[in-house]
């Protein structure tokens, strides 16, 4: 098989930050180079001045990492502005949120030349290509004008909104359409999907042979879907072991018989930690009986706190955790435990485990890999409950958990009371449907599938792997 070339943002080369980031993207490139070794190549994660700019190169277990600096001023247009203040919103269905400047645009491009040559020095003639993320829509554009011929992938690991909304990005056709120069381009569900097609058969009259495979010129460029998942069996034993140990102990004491609710979020608006936390004050508002005998626990790790949404969206979270702990909370009791460190994934796994229920509430979301980690790391034996947003792309394979409209907080505060009274017949069979359709998806399959479908002669039809059976638990779920 030939060297995949994976490229994206964030590179996790080994023995260097350690930090447990939540970001899902490290987690499944990590676990696709395990299995694939090839060349991971990306930023190095340092911001330096200008002119000083280094590429460096490692081994760890097979696998090349390849990671070059950014200068302070390209970083702030490239990802403090243009990915992040722009894409990001946008492609989260966040109008309001959009800041367009035309030098954080020229930024991205920019930078996006300069990782095309970087990589220009590594590659091999046939060396199958893979870049990840909305930080480099126009990366394949950028090494076609250098000549290179390999084949081109991309996925996206975050939402794909609709024409109407894509419309609203100033300049919008020269960064969706750049996608055109990659070979296959891949999403999260099947309506990403429609909408990139939408966009391009409505938007850009771009010839297309069928509804997912366009002609770009010379060149053919298809879409398909290939929703990430985790790795169940792994994951599960990792919740097993970690749930014995002594800072699990810990926690499950220090709540002294109370159940635990578990949030696990990058500090992000996207997520609706605060929409959920209000959901949570409606919880004790309108079924009082759970007061005293619950405690939610959200985790949430600072992220892109130079941007100012994020610092306004860190304070507004704060000031609704003290407002419902201040008026529910008790001296022997805490409704709300926030905290902003990052924990170890073999934590997170414990405390999953040691949960009755999950709160993943995202307003929108390309998947969530703490949904599937949840269900993951549950006894199959007395599971707990996941609530779910239907604006999650795990929805698609999560029917059987519990969905609910961020949104609609007597929906969400209805379904927290819903899980903690819910029989353990119904726990065990929502939890084994939702197990089930996630171990057939195990992320072992996603890189493989999406470097089949690249690489194949004649085009796949990538479609979504099945979502799971009507459940007869179903009606009662939203
Ligand atoms: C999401 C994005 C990733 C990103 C991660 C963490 O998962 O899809 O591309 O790496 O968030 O965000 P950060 O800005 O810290 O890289």
């Amino acid at each position: 098989m030939a060297r995949v070339v994976v490229v994206s943002n964030r590179v996790a080369v080994p023995n260097r930050d350690g930090g447990a980031r939540a970001g899902g993207l490290e987690v499944v490139l990590r676990s696709f180079l395990k299995r694939n070794q090839g060349v991971w190549f990306g930023w190095s994660g340092r911001t330096v001045p200008k002119g000083e700019e280094k590429v460096r190169q490692s081994e760890h277990a097979g696998v090349t990492y390849i990671t070059a600096d950014i200068s302070r001023a390209d970083f702030q247009e490239y990802y403090n502005g243009f990915a992040n203040r722009m894409l990001w919103p946008i492609l989260h269905y966040r109008l309001d949120l959009v800041e367009f400047s035309s030098r954080d645009m020229a930024g991205y491009l920019r930078v996006n030349e300069m990782f095309a040559d970087r990589l220009l020095a590594f590659l091999k003639p046939d060396d199958v290509i893979w870049v990840h993320d909305y930080h480099f829509l126009p990366l394949a554009k950028a090494l076609r004008d250098r000549g290179v011929q390999n084949k081109i992938g991309f996925f996206l690991h975050i939402p794909f909104p609709p024409p109407d909304l894509l419309t609203a990005l100033p300049k919008h056709e020269r960064t969706i359409l750049s996608l055109c120069h990659y070979d296959l381009v891949g999403f999260q569900t099947d309506n990403d999907a429609d909408n990139l097609a939408d966009y391009l058969t409505n938007e850009s009259r771009m010839p297309s042979r069928d509804r997912r495979t366009f002609i770009a010129g010379q060149r053919t460029m298809r879409i398909g879907v290939f929703p990430v998942g985790v790795e169940m069996a792994e994951f599960e034993r990792l919740a097993r072991r970690t749930n014995r140990l002594a800072f699990a102990r810990e926690v499950l004491t220090s709540l002294a018989d109370r159940s635990m609710i578990i949030g696990v979020d990058r500090l992000d608006y996207s997520k609706g930690i605060g929409m959920r936390m209000r959901a949570f004050e409606q919880f004790l508002a309108d079924y009082p009986r759970w007061r005293g005998a619950v405690t939610y626990l959200q985790i949430t790790p600072r992220s892109r706190s130079e941007i100012r949404e994020y610092a306004d969206i860190e304070r507004r979270i704060d000031e609704t955790v003290g407002r419902v702990n201040g008026h529910y909370g008790e001296a022997s009791w805490t409704p709300i435990r926030y905290v902003n460190r990052p924990y170890s994934r073999s934590t997170l796994a414990g405390l999953y485990r040691a949960s009755r229920a999950a709160l993943v509430t995202p307003l929108r979301d390309g998947m969530n890999l703490v949904a599937k980690e949840y269900i993951a790391a549950q006894d199959p034996e007395d599971p707990g409950v996941l609530i779910l947003s239907r604006f999650a792309g795990a929805a698609v394979e999560c029917q059987a958990a519990l969905l609910v409209n961020p949104y609609d907080q007597e929906a969400v505060a209805a379904a927290i009371d819903q899980a903690l009274s819910m029989p353990l017949d119904e726990r065990r069979a929502r939890h084994r449907d939702v197990f089930n359709v996630l171990s057939e998806n195990d992320v072992k399959f996603w890189g493989n599938r999406f470097i089949d479908a690249l690489t194949c002669p004649e085009p796949a039809a990538a479609s979504a792997p099945r979502a799971v059976a009507a459940s007869p638990h179903l009606a009662a779920a939203e």
